[in-house]
């Protein structure tokens, strides 16, 4: 069985989050989203918020599992009995992080392989800070969020639309 994680903060889902949540789903057996619970981090949702706005975003796909795991990827990967871990790639100022962080989890555990996605091109400018940003002071998200993201913002922010 080919089991995957999708690794990130996930302070909010976006689309292009949901995108490659779809795209990789079809790629492995099992999906596992892992949503990072760290501390050391001052997210605008709490780990419950993200959890529960992913479930409920991927209600209808059978085989992906929403989970929070802290500490090593490679951990969380190894409890999960998955090999592989899922990356979405915007641009070129990702290559740098998204290199290092997959050969030093290649170089933890060389069993595990990294994919990473080619975000399509209507959300390679996308990124959860910068929808943040725009739904604090009230412009339009609509195409860069799900309904379900932008309820949620709005209500964090106080907006009435
Ligand atoms: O959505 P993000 O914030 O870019 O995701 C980063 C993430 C969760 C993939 C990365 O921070 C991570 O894997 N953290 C867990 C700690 C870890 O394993 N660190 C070593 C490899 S960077």
């Amino acid at each position: 069985m080919r089991i995957g994680v999708y690794p990130g903060s996930f302070d909010p889902t976006t689309n292009g989050h949901l995108d490659i949540i779809k795209r990789s789903a079809k790629l492995v057996d099992k999906l596992i989203v892992g949503v990072l619970h760290n501390s050391a981090k001052q997210p605008l949702f709490s780990i419950d918020e993200r959890v529960m706005l992913l479930e409920e975003l991927t209600k209808d796909m059978d085989n992906v599992e929403v989970c929070t795991f802290s500490g090593l990827l490679v951990d969380f990967l190894k409890e999960k009995e998955a090999n592989i871990i899922i990356r979405g790639f915007r641009a070129v100022s990702d290559f740098e992080y998204e290199l290092q962080i997959a050969q030093t989890n290649y170089s933890m555990n060389n069993n595990i392989e990294t994919i990473c996605l080619i975000t399509r091109v209507e959300y390679s400018f996308l990124s959860a800070s910068i929808v943040k940003e725009i739904a604090r002071y009230g412009g339009d998200i609509s195409k860069m969020a799900p309904k379900e993201t932008i309820d949620l913002l709005n209500k964090k922010f106080n907006i009435n639309n």
